[in-house]
């Protein structure tokens, strides 16, 4: 009986633990499967992500690496797995120092760093790491994600450069509104001023020991005018008469101005490209830029001998190529003429190089700064471009393109030059500026003229009316109550015919536009000599009675 028991007993624990085998079994095989399926997933992503991931010992020997580090690298998975993170590195030379800076990582920190990785063929691109440190079949290893990041870097850059061209135009604007607004004053005084020597010039007998006094005010008055012309060229506001120019043209009637003010041990040579097309430009400027070159060109050859060259030619240009530049606004890919002032001068190193075009920026004792600064202004009002290649003790060579115009170059008019001519008739001077108006008066006067004044469009209007034979008017651009633009169209209304000169100190291209084809008798930029009033005056009169 208690044998028979025991047996039972016995087969029940028996039974009791296979089933509880049984169970064991089936949760141990359900584990394994789920760490098969983990693994699997693990594997799946490993694979698939969009980045080079690699997992090194803790030595830095690469162990494992997907798909996407094979590819980007260059190297077979069999030659990946032969090499260490050290030898993917392009930017830290000493081997330890990598695998020393991932042994600084905490267990369940992860790290991220930007450094840069080398293909199989040399070639290198910018990465960002992530690394973690993870147990590896029970050793410590790494795990790193690193991201190609050369587009980043590349819009980076793009924005960097975007930012700094805002900068300078913003630096540019608002110097550029206080040197044209001096400009614009300084040019209204020194019409009076030259206007009065000339004048006391002529009045004063040959013999008079005042004369060299004066000349020497003359000459003065003329360099004045000559800095405001630089400082309202860099305001942007200097453009004023545009035509269509064809730039060998005028550089070869620039011949002889250039010769006498370049240094007598350097030599000029031109090189001018065939059938440019025309440029719409006010000329003025456009030789205002290769004077600056070129006496700048040959102040950096200085005593030594040298030669400068200039050189044009028409290209076609690319927006990638136009962004290279020096430009404050963006300007479009297109068709441009070139014009190329090389010297084999003292060059200039980078620092020099990136403050050319600041105001006032010079390196030489009696410079002052403005050339390159009204370079730049002119170029900006004309959406042209600058490019600069200098290197020290080898020569610099500047690159200016403007914009082609359609049509073809035409024919500029032939200086007007009559030293003794004389008009006849009445004058409406209109000027809010009584210095001006006195100056020029007898300037006019000194032509022959017989002058009446007004002090602002309304006045000029209503003196129109009232005298009723007026031969032209003398109309300044800015003045209080009634503009130069709206007093031009009033006249017009009231005559049809009405001839209207436009003098200014200071001009917006648009205002200069604006009047392009209306029928405007001339254009007078101040501060005027009596010489070119009189030749202004000259060619609207023949203009006129042709
Ligand atoms: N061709 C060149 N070779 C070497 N350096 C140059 C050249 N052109 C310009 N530079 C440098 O750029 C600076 C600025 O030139 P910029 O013409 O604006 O002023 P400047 O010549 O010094 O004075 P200025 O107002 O009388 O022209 C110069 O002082 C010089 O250092
Ligand atoms: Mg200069």
């Amino acid at each position: 009986m208690a044998l028979k028991e025991l047996s039972l007993q016995l087969e029940d624990r028996v039974r009791e633990r296979t089933a509880e085998l049984e169970r064991e079994i089936a949760e141990r095989s359900k584990t394994e499967q789920a760490v098969a399926a983990s693994e699997q997933r693990f594997r799946d992503l490993f694979q698939n992500v969009a980045d080079p991931v690699y997992i090194a010992d803790d030595d830095g020997r690469i162990i494992a690496a997907n798909d996407q580090a094979v590819s980007e690298l260059g190297f077979s998975r069999a030659e990946l797995l032969q090499r260490s993170i050290e030898d993917l590195d392009a930017v830290h030379d000493a081997p330890e120092k990598v695998a020393e800076q991932f042994r600084g990582f905490s267990n369940a920190a992860s790290a991220t760093f930007e450094t840069a990785h080398r293909r199989k063929d040399g070639s290198t691109f910018p990465v960002e790491v992530k690394v973690r440190l993870i147990d590896f079949d029970g050793r410590p290893a790494f795990i790193g994600v690193a991201r190609n990041i050369s587009e980043r870097r590349k819009a980076e850059n793009e924005r960097l450069r975007l930012e700094q061209q805002l900068l300078h135009a913003q630096k540019l604007e608002s110097l550029g509104v206080l040197a044209g607004g001096i400009a614009h004053d300084f040019n209204n005084i020194l019409t009076s001023i030259i206007g009065n020597t000339e004048l006391a010039l002529l009045r004063l007998p040959a013999q008079s020991p005042a004369l060299e006094n004066l000349q020497r005010v003359e000459a003065s008055a003329v360099r004045a005018a000559d800095l405001a012309r630089q400082m309202l060229a860099y305001s942007g506001k200097g453009k004023f008469l545009i035509e269509s120019i064809d730039v060998n043209r005028m550089l070869q009637e620039m011949g002889h101005m250039l010769e006498v003010a370049i240094s007598k041990r350097v030599v000029l040579n031109y090189q001018l490209g065939d059938e440019l097309p025309a440029v719409e430009v006010d000329a003025t400027q456009i030789r205002q830029i290769v004077m600056n070159l070129v006496i700048n060109a040959s102040e950096a050859i200085g005593d030594s001998d040298g030669t400068i060259t200039v050189a044009t030619s028409c290209a076609d240009c690319r927006e990638e190529y136009l962004n290279d530049a020096w430009l404050v606004d963006p300007i479009p890919a297109g068709s441009y003429v070139v014009i190329e002032v090389t010297d084999d001068g003292c060059g200039m190193d980078k620092a020099t190089l990136s403050r050319i075009f600041d105001p006032f920026f010079t390196t030489k004792f009696t410079g002052r700064g403005l050339g390159m600064a009204a370079v730049l202004g002119i170029i900006r009002s004309h959406k042209g471009a600058i490019k600069v290649y200098s290197e020290p003790g080898r020569g610099t060579t500047f690159k200016v393109l403007l914009p082609a115009a359609a049509g073809c170059a035409g024919v500029s008019a032939p200086e007007a030059e009559a030293q003794n001519w004389r008009g006849e008739g009445v004058v409406l001077l209109v000027d809010d500026e009584e210095e001006i108006r006195s100056t020029a008066g007898e300037l006019l006067r000194e032509l022959g003229y017989e002058v009446i004044t007004a002090r602002d469009g309304c006045e000029a209007v209503e003196a129109y009316r009232m005298h009723g034979d007026v031969a032209f008017v003398l109309l300044d651009l800015t003045m209080p109550r009634m503009d130069g633009e709206q007093c031009f169209r009033e006249l017009r209304r009231i005559d049809p015919s009405a001839q209207v000169i436009m003098s200014s100190g200071f001009s917006e291209h648009e205002v200069a536009k604006k009047f392009a084809g209306q029928g405007l008798a001339g254009l007078i930029q101040k501060p005027y000599k009596l010489s070119s009033l009189r030749s202004v005056i000259m060619a609207s009169r023949k203009a006129a009675t042709a």
